[in-house]
């Protein structure tokens, strides 16, 4: 009794802690609190139903079908844990992907639907773009060890239903344009054609070749682009998922928050494309999501609209912060976090992009206005200067923070040069990395040498500063090219 009751308060917690995460007004627009061990309940006895409606519902088949189901969900498990940016809405999305998939070809061979209609590149498509490529490739794997049970251990419906599934995920890489949908459902036509010929030539095609092995990749593939090309939207607004389509929405200049941003603050504007430059370059690098970064980036600093004058690199004439004591400043200095995500968030500006507004700071201190209290010697209260938090989470995030930083201190580099901008980079990263403020990403000093490298690189080129190669600041032969 105590177990099932343990049992049960472990489920349920997670979904409880899921439900208190502060978010959006709109319900539909936070992550969908859904506790692993239900969706797994769920994920098993979908799988289970399907093969036992094959097979029947006998107690040797029930168990086998129950047993091939445990061990699959283990595999799908396994492989989606390896998965590092997962979260529940992910999480939920593929698992519905992937049973409706196998129920709905377990319905088409009740209806004597041709085996060779596979379903599988459409739910392989829709993870790709809204999910991530990995958890793509296993799903064509998983799905097609189950649809070739429901074909009685066909070999033959394993393979188109793989290949198929490979083409939804080999061309395009991302879905920037809605061309790239329809090249995509070119990618799966021209390998579920290439499957159904190497299963001809091999003597192994059951069907007949101009029906089933022409007509029927042309269906799947146009099927697949009406799917993806009509849910698409659907799905990524009920799941709160940001696909790369969205982000380029997002990182638009004519989007209002970034209208207003350049009306109302111009030299923040500037000093968020450059810290835009420096992060994309940075993230391409270290090979981890650069749009991303950039239209983070874009927004990182939007919640000084309305307080523009107070930050220095919009300060034309004068500095307000003469006439308020140092407490003052640093509170209106601290409140653009909190601020940005509130205006962003009206906005409707996705979650991911937030996180970006919330974290570049870390919980670093505001250090020219706590040394300035210092120096006047006032109440010197630390956690006063301090930001909020909390500390990136993500790598894209972390490097926002250290372009956003590394931006600002070179543009009052007087007289830059290569060395100078080199010093300024290494030191403020050393610092960020001393004080913990990388602490909670999944950031390695592999990573964090390659981004300072492309910062100096990169301001360099912003700077336009000359190479004098007989002098002083002469780079190593890698800073050369
Ligand atoms: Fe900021
Ligand atoms: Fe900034």
């Amino acid at each position: 009794m105590v177990r099932i009751k343990s049992f049960f308060s472990h489920v349920f917690k997670g979904w409880a802690e899921a439900l208190d995460k502060p978010s959006k007004s709109n319900i539909l627009k936070k992550d969908i609190p859904f506790p692993f061990w239900p969706l797994a309940a769920l994920i098993f006895l979908g799988v289970l139903t399907a093969l036992a409606a094959e097979f029947g519902f006998e107690e040797n088949f029930i168990a086998g079908a129950g047993l091939f189901a445990l061990i699959w969900l283990y595999t799908a498990f396994s492989l989606i844990k390896s998965e590092k940016e997962m979260n529940p809405s992910k999480i939920l999305l593929s698992g519905l992907v992937i049973v409706s998939s196998v129920l709905v070809t377990q319905f088409a061979k009740s209806r004597e639907i041709s085996m060779y209609f596979v379903f599988t590149p459409a739910a392989v498509s829709l993870l790709n773009f809204l999910v991530s490529r990995r958890v793509a490739e296993s799903a064509a794997l998983l799905i097609s060890l189950i649809v070739s049970f429901i074909y009685l251990g066909n070999f033959e419906v394993f393979f188109i239903s793989f290949v198929g599934g490979l083409g939804a995920i080999s061309f395009p890489r991302r879905i920037i344009k809605r061309s790239d949908i329809f090249l995509n459902a070119l990618s799966i036509f021209v390998f579920l054609l290439a499957a159904n010929l190497a299963l001809a030539l091999l003597g192994l095609h059951g069907g007949n070749l101009i029906y089933d092995g022409i007509r029927a990749p042309f269906l799947v593939s146009a099927a697949t682009f009406i799917f993806i090309i009509s849910f698409f939207p659907l799905f990524e607004w009920v799941f709160n998922l940001t696909s790369d389509v969205r982000l380029i929405e997002l990182g638009d200049f004519n989007h209002p928050l970034l209208k207003k941003l350049m009306i109302e603050a111009p030299g923040t504007y500037h000093h968020s494309l450059m810290v835009a430059a420096l992060a994309e370059a940075a993230a391409a690098s270290i090979k981890c999501n650069s749009l991303l970064a950039r239209v983070g980036a874009y927004y990182h600093d939007v919640g000084k609209i309305g307080k523009a004058q107070y930050f220095i690199e919009n300060q034309l004439e004068g500095n307000v912060h003469e006439t308020l004591k140092p407490e003052m400043s640093a509170l209106v200095i601290l409140s653009h976090v909190k601020e940005g995500v509130k205006l962003a968030a009206e906005a409707g500006v996705d979650d991911c992009v937030l996180d970006f507004i919330a974290q570049h700071h870390g919980t670093t201190i505001v250090q020219y206005f706590f040394r300035k209290a210092a120096v006047s010697g006032g109440a010197n209260d630390e956690a006063v200067y301090r930001y909020p938090g909390p500390l990136p989470q993500t790598r894209e995030t972390a490097i926002v923070m250290l372009a956003d930083s590394v931006e600002a201190a070179c543009r009052s580099i007087e007289d830059p040069s290569f060395e100078k901008i080199k010093d300024t980079v290494h030191k403020i990263i050393n610092n960020y990395f001393a004080t913990g403020q990388l602490n909670e990403c999944p950031i390695t000093l592999e990573n964090i040498q390659k981004i300072g490298d492309v910062f100096t690189k990169t301001l360099i080129s912003i700077h336009h500063i000359r190479l004098d190669y007989s002098g002083a600041d002469k780079p190593s032969a890698d800073k050369q090219q």
